[in-house]
């Protein structure tokens, strides 16, 4: 590649890199929940997966909206757990760091998927893709009527 082509590429790259962050914040596609804690579960309200489509995108009035699923993470954790919506009060909870060699995984296309080496798991943890041979480790969930609980222990 020539050398001003290769510059130009970088600064488009490097630029397109905030640009995508926004707008996948700005989608709601990742979205940390926000998360309390007790002896030894989280607790999400159910709420957090409620997302409020703004009327310029939904061609009316602001629209109420549900994520398919929400990040988890507090100060004492390495890797997030994807709380992912099965069904109506029904929730998988799993620890998206890859059973291969330890990288964090992606959250899209109803799956999780390693950047590193491109293992690949279903979103309740079970590996469909190696070279990861171990599923991801789980964690049971509980609910009431306004909160989702994941037990840790
Ligand atoms: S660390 Fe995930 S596939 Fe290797």
């Amino acid at each position: 590649m020539e050398r001003r082509k290769f510059i130009k590429t970088c600064c488009s790259t490097a630029v397109g890199i905030p640009i995508l962050a926004t707008t996948l914040q700005s989608c709601g596609a990742i979205y940390y929940a926000t998360t309390t804690k007790d002896a030894n579960r989280l607790i999400v309200k159910k709420s957090e997966f409620w997302h409020i489509k703004p009327a310029r995108r939904s061609g009316g009035k602001d629209k109420k909206v549900n994520r398919a699923f929400v990040l988890v993470k507090t100060e004492s954790m390495d890797f997030p757990i994807c709380l992912y919506k099965m069904d109506i009060d029904v929730y998988s909870a799993s620890l998206l760091h890859c059973t291969h060699r330890g990288c964090e995984l992606n959250v899209g296309g109803g799956i999780y998927s390693c950047p590193c080496h491109g293992s690949e798991f279903s979103v309740t943890g079970k590996v469909l893709e190696g070279p990861a041979d171990r599923d991801l480790k789980t964690f049971k969930t509980e609910i009431d009527s306004e909160n989702i609980y994941i037990l840790q222990a």
